[in-house]
């Protein structure tokens, strides 16, 4: 990075200068790392949309090109060519692995696939009915108990043995739930089968009705969790940075991530699409009424899986799952009416001046849903594979945290606008 040019900041008069950051591909920052001290002022930023957190080497968005890259590596060829596992491992350790690391990385995911027998147990406390996301985030703080913390002053391989029982177990856990959903009992995970191979058999087997693995649905699941695998500084991931900065042990930092996920303008916008799509087709509202209901601003009605807070062009990946969609649907031979409504909505909603001029595009949650429910998975599940698919990145993020040794605890500043100094009576 470039540090040499100067912005300057004028003050009553008084002129204050502050280091110019140029990121490796150009983005520009002002590092007020100093401002308080040197001005007396701080800045005012709620939702930091003007605001850098870190330097991070992990992932690249140009949200004016709609480009997505993964250590440099454009998420399109990730997608095309590689497995969920390989860019999992691109993204914890910075290189693709070698055959052997490769090797090393399968045998371990295959050791840390057993979820502990003893948590197993911990399912029955859930009432009937419970989503699937509050599980999951409840279960992964319960790892901290039956198996050894590691946090920000732990050993490089105590972490790494961590994430991959983190990405591993999380998988059982996932597909665990689902069963006990449905009250069916749990399929193990094979040591035989791949990463997503195994995660598809024991979501869908059973012992009185076996699951025919089919390479292409892998294949869409590698995708799946590929295109979800990291996004910079999203909100999940700001949350995972911001609780590890307080040492706090990985399986409860990575809980918050999945607390913070679930909400429906975040990770939880797959389901909400589904269930926007499917009122309309209910006959609850025409495509055209539920389009200007979203543009009302008096209705909180909002076009789901519209919009994103960096993207204002296509978003890459919700490119790449509308072809996939297209294509598993008719391998499938599924015809989903809601795959017509989503194109319906798409096709007017870009045609129509309010999105056109406020740059909102179908992000990573319009088509993913029709694409899930196609492969089987219930609505409530959605976000929880979106979770899976983005354990590896909020674990780099949090490794990237750890390894920087001037990396401190988040704690941002407020201007107080209560009431001043008031004595008791
Ligand atoms: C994800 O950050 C990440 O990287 C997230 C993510 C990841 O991989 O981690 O990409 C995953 O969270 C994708 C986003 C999923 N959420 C949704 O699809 C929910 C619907 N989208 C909106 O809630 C909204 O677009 C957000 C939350 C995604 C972004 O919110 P912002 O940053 O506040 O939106 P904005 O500043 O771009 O909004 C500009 C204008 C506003 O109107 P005006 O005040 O200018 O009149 O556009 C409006 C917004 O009200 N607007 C919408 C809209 N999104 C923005 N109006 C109707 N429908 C929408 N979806």
């Amino acid at each position: 990075m470039d540090g040499a040019k100067f912005a300057e900041l004028r003050i009553d008069g008084k002129a204050f200068n502050f280091p110019i950051i140029i990121g490796s591909e150009g983005e520009k920052a002002i590092d007020i790392s100093n401002l308080r001290k040197e001005t007396g002022y701080i800045t005012l930023d709620p939702s930091f949309a003007n605001t850098g957190a870190c330097c991070s080497e992990i992932t690249y968005i140009d949200g004016e090109r709609g480009i997505l890259r993964y250590r440099g590596i454009p998420i399109e060829e990730l997608a095309e060519k590689r497995l969920f596992i390989e860019v999992a491992y691109l993204l914890l350790h910075g290189n693709l692995p070698d055959e052997n690391q490769y090797k090393q990385f399968s045998i371990l995911l295959n050791e840390h696939s057993l979820l502990h027998e003893d948590m197993r147990h911990l399912f029955d406390g859930f009432p009937r009915g419970s989503h699937p996301m509050h599980i999951m985030s409840t279960m992964l703080n319960s790892m901290a108990t039956f198996y050894p913390n590691v946090d920000t002053l732990s050993l490089s391989e105590d972490i790494d043995v961590t994430a991959t029982r983190l990405i591993s177990t999380f998988r059982t856990m996932a597909a665990f739930a689902y069963k006990k959903s449905i009250g069916q009992p749990p399929v193990y995970p094979r040591p035989d089968l791949t990463y997503c191979a195994n995660f598809l058999n024991m979501m869908f087997d059973s012992p009185v009705n076996p699951y025919t693995i089919d390479a292409e649905i892998v294949e869409v699941m590698n995708l799946l969790f590929i295109l979800y695998a990291d996004h910079e500084q999203n909100c999940s991931t700001t949350t995972v940075r911001t609780i590890g900065s307080a040492q706090v042990n990985l399986y409860a930092t990575i809980s918050a991530g999945v607390s913070a996920l679930s909400g429906p303008l975040h990770g939880g916008a797959n389901q909400a699409v589904i269930e926007m799509l499917s009122k309309i087709r209910s006959g609850g509202y025409s495509v055209d009424q539920f389009i200007e209901m979203a543009k009302n601003k008096n209705n909180p009605v909002k076009l789901m899986g519209f919009g994103h807070r960096v993207y204002k062009n296509y978003d890459p990946r919700a490119k790449i799952i509308k072809e996939a969609t297209v294509r598993i649907l008719k391998k499938l031979d599924i015809k989903d009416t809601l795959l017509d409504i989503a194109m319906e909505l798409e096709s007017k909603a870009l045609s129509d001046s309010y999105f056109v001029e406020r740059k909102l595009y179908p992000n990573v949650d319009f088509y993913s849903g029709i694409l899930y429910r196609a492969l089987g998975f219930p609505t409530n599940m959605f976000t929880v594979l979106f979770a899976l698919g983005r354990l590896p990145g909020w674990i780099a993020h949090w490794k990237e945290m750890v390894s920087d040794k001037n990396s401190k605890i988040v704690r941002p500043r407020q201007i107080y606008t209560g009431r001043t100094l008031t004595h008791l009576k």
